[in-house]
């Protein structure tokens, strides 16, 4: 007896709902997906996540992005006002704060709050998009493709997709986006109303905004009131409207509410979002190939990058003024590459892939279509570890290397422009405008250092000479590569403001061809052109790669009838669910899931730029007592998710989404429910920052409390 009830209860305990792993297309919430969730304690139905006829919890969040390319959201936000008030991540705002900061008036540092609308700053080229619906059009684009294969399938498939998104623009004030979804097997075309007017309204000091900055990025425990306020503004129609002082605040159709209850341990979870990129069915070979040549490489280059922006840094304050927003971004993809290296390595995720692909030979034994695929992918992995290699060279090191290079890409791209130029005076000043925008948080120095150290990393690499571009082959220069760098920036006109404004001031053909002649240039357009050869070999087994996964994807679904899918991320609107949860990080270190203002007080050190705590926030901690500042779950997220709302059962949102935890970095390619965690700073930190620390409760009156 005593054996069948401990059997019963650890099955129970060993088998959860296996909610957490995936990131689902809230208008297909089918029967399945919302069950799961509602078993897992979500007390809403799919309706009232996704609903075309009346208002829906979807009508409240907001894709963030950029005018001439809306679709790609950067971040997320939530609608928490009826008078279009968002709340999205102070990471999402970072540029707009630092764009209306002045030596005056420095909001980054001193924090910004808008006493009334009229004082809400504009940000030009900043997008707010709110999902209308979402329509399968997967027949109607496999019908015009259907008989077609490689480049010619390719063209077919964009002329139609195109064809399908004007379609459903016309007439109309939305705009429209297919996306492939499941490998390209299946497409869904998503309509968008999109926002053009997006003041800012409220952003915590840095100081609290990015407690724990770089050294805390993509770990637990943190204790970040990483969140800003925005307002949409539309249209006398409440209709999108470009920036114009007489807008009116946006009315949404639905808003979120939000509980000051706060979350425990076990608390369902929900993350509604535009997560960017995740490849979840790739074979072993490629997880091999990203452990094993792709991310070190590229962290091999940032290293040495870092290395020198760092002690640039720490040698000057003004230099760490410049180069802190360059730093934070070299610096989050390179951390977050070496977790996934950890991740994978630990959780042995090609080891498992293997397993899955020997099984999955076996059962294609004598299918047709199915039959040696896994032995294809061998093939066209092993054809591409060497071209992603040189690839990451001529990019990380090369294009993107020195600072100094982007700047030649520019303005050679512009150069070209000159022939078919009537208005010289207007080009040139165009041009000007480009460099003293370079050269805003440039510093010569570090770059030429910057630019020592790739030149030393490609002639050192163990790179096949033929992976070497001529213009880069110095193995061994007379003084080294630092004085070679330095003789390069001597004699080129491109690192010098003052000399190039001159150059500038009075370009012409001819002398644009000079500038062209300086060794810098010639060098660059050498690493450049040898991308571009990259490019068209790399893309050539990426085309053959993409048929292979979508055949790989049709096949895994028949073989797996039982599995429920979901399609990897791409940037269109998902829901992730799961719990509150603590995890075992490593032997003997279990986190608790929820952290609090002492944390601050514990962390706090005025020497460690990092972790200076406001003096402000120090006085109000003695006064308010311990609270809540964020908290981990599993809801599976990534990049993208940042300013995600993050929702209880009833759906009143209990925080914000703003990173993982380092542990399960490696999510984006394989999610581990007992690791992986997204981050998510506590809405009540958010309030109390609001309310009590900057005194803007104006700002909480908008919103809708609940208990
Ligand atoms: N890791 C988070 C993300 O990928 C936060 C990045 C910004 N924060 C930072 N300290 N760099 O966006
Ligand atoms: N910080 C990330 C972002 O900006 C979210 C963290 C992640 O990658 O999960 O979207």
């Amino acid at each position: 007896m005593r054996t069948i009830i401990i059997i019963a209860l650890s099955c129970l305990i060993l088998s959860p709902a296996r909610a957490d792993e995936g990131m689902w297309i809230p208008a297909l919430l089918n029967k399945y997906t919302i069950e799961e969730m509602q078993k897992a304690g979500f007390k809403l139905s799919a309706e009232d996540i996704y609903a075309i006829n009346r208002a829906s919890l979807k009508d409240a969040v907001v894709g963030l992005g950029r005018e001439g390319q809306p679709f790609s959201h950067s971040c997320t936000g939530g609608i928490i006002s009826d008078e279009g008030l968002v709340i999205t991540n102070h990471h999402c705002s970072h540029s707009m704060i630092q764009a209306h900061s002045s030596l005056e008036h420095n909001y980054l540092r001193d924090g910004f709050w808008a006493r009334d609308k009229g004082e809400e700053l504009a940000n030009p080229g900043i997008t707010a998009s709110i999902l209308s619906r979402v329509e399968d059009v997967t027949e109607e684009l496999l019908a015009a493709v259907a008989t077609k294969t490689g480049e010619e399938r390719e063209k077919a498939l964009k002329e139609a997709i195109a064809r399908v998104e004007r379609a459903a623009e016309e007439g109309t004030n939305t705009r429209a986006s297919i996306k492939p979804y499941f490998n390209g097997t299946r497409y869904f075309l998503s309509i968008f109303k999109i926002y053009r007017d997006v003041r800012l309204v409220g952003a915590p000091p840095s100081a609290i905004g990015s407690f724990g900055g770089d050294t805390d990025n993509w770990t637990w425990p943190r204790h970040s009131g990483d969140f800003s306020l925005l307002r949409i503004y539309a249209g006398e129609d409440n209709e999108p409207a470009a920036y114009a002082p007489g807008n009116r605040p946006y009315k949404p159709a639905a808003s979120f509410k939000i509980t000051t209850r706060g979350v425990q341990e076990g608390d369902f979870t929900m993350v509604f979002g535009y997560p960017g990129t995740t490849r979840e069915y790739l074979p072993s070979f490629a997880i091999e190939q990203l452990v094993e040549v792709d991310n070190p490489s590229k962290i091999k280059i940032r290293t040495a990058k870092l290395d020198v922006i760092k002690r640039a840094m720490a040698s000057d304050e003004l230099l760490r003024i410049k180069y802190s927003a360059k730093a934070a971004n070299v610096a989050n993809a390179w951390k977050k590459w070496q977790g996934e290296i950890k991740g994978l390595t630990r959780f042995r995720v090609a080891e498992e892939k293997r397993e899955l692909e020997e099984r999955f030979t076996r059962w294609a034994a004598g299918k047709p279509e199915r039959e040696g695929l896994v032995e294809q992918y061998r093939r066209l992995y092993a054809g591409r570890r060497d071209l992603i290699l040189a690839w990451n060279y001529a990019t990380e090191a090369g294009t993107r290397g020195a600072e100094v290079m982007n700047l030649i890409a520019t303005l050679r791209r512009r150069f070209r422009e000159l022939p078919d130029t009537r208005d010289l005076a207007a080009y040139r000043a165009s041009l000007q405008e480009t460099v003293d925008a370079f050269f805003k948080n440039y510093d010569a120095a570090t770059d030429r250092q910057v630019l020592a150290e790739m030149l030393r990393l490609y002639n050192s690499a163990g790179l096949d000479e033929q992976w070497i571009p001529d213009v880069v082959k110095f193995p061994d220069p007379p003084g080294g590569h630092e004085r070679l760098a330095a003789d390069l920036f001597a004699r080129s006109s491109f690192t010098d403001p003052a000399r190039l404004s001159r150059a500038i001031s009075r370009l012409d053909a001819r002398s644009a061809e000079r500038l062209q002649r300086e060794p810098l240039c010639r060098m660059q357009e050498g690493i450049d052109r040898f991308a571009e050869q990259l490019r068209g070999s790399l893309s050539e087994i990426q085309g053959q790669l993409d048929g292979l996964d979508r055949a790989w994807m049709v096949a895994l679904m028949e073989m797996q009838p039982e599995r429920h899918f979901y399609p990897d991320a791409n940037s269109t609107f998902r829901v992730a669910f799961g719990k509150v949860a603590g995890y075992e990080a490593m032997d003997a270190i279990y986190y608790k899931p929820n952290t609090t203002l002492a944390g601050i007080m514990q962390k706090d050190n005025q020497g460690i730029p990092d972790y200076n705590a406001p003096a402000r926030l120090k006085e109000l901690l003695a006064a308010a007592g311990n609270v809540p500042v964020c908290f981990v779950a599993t809801n599976h997220t990534t990049g993208g998710n940042s300013g995600s709302p993050v929702l209880n059962a009833d759906g009143h949102l209990v925080g914000l989404n703003f990173d993982r935890a380092w542990e399960g970095v490696m999510s984006d390619y394989a999610y581990r429910p007992e690791i992986c965690r997204n981050i998510s700073v506590d809405i009540r930190y958010v309030l109390f920052i609001i309310d009590k620390y900057a005194g803007a409760n104006h700002l909480v009156g908008e919103m809708t409390l609940v208990e």
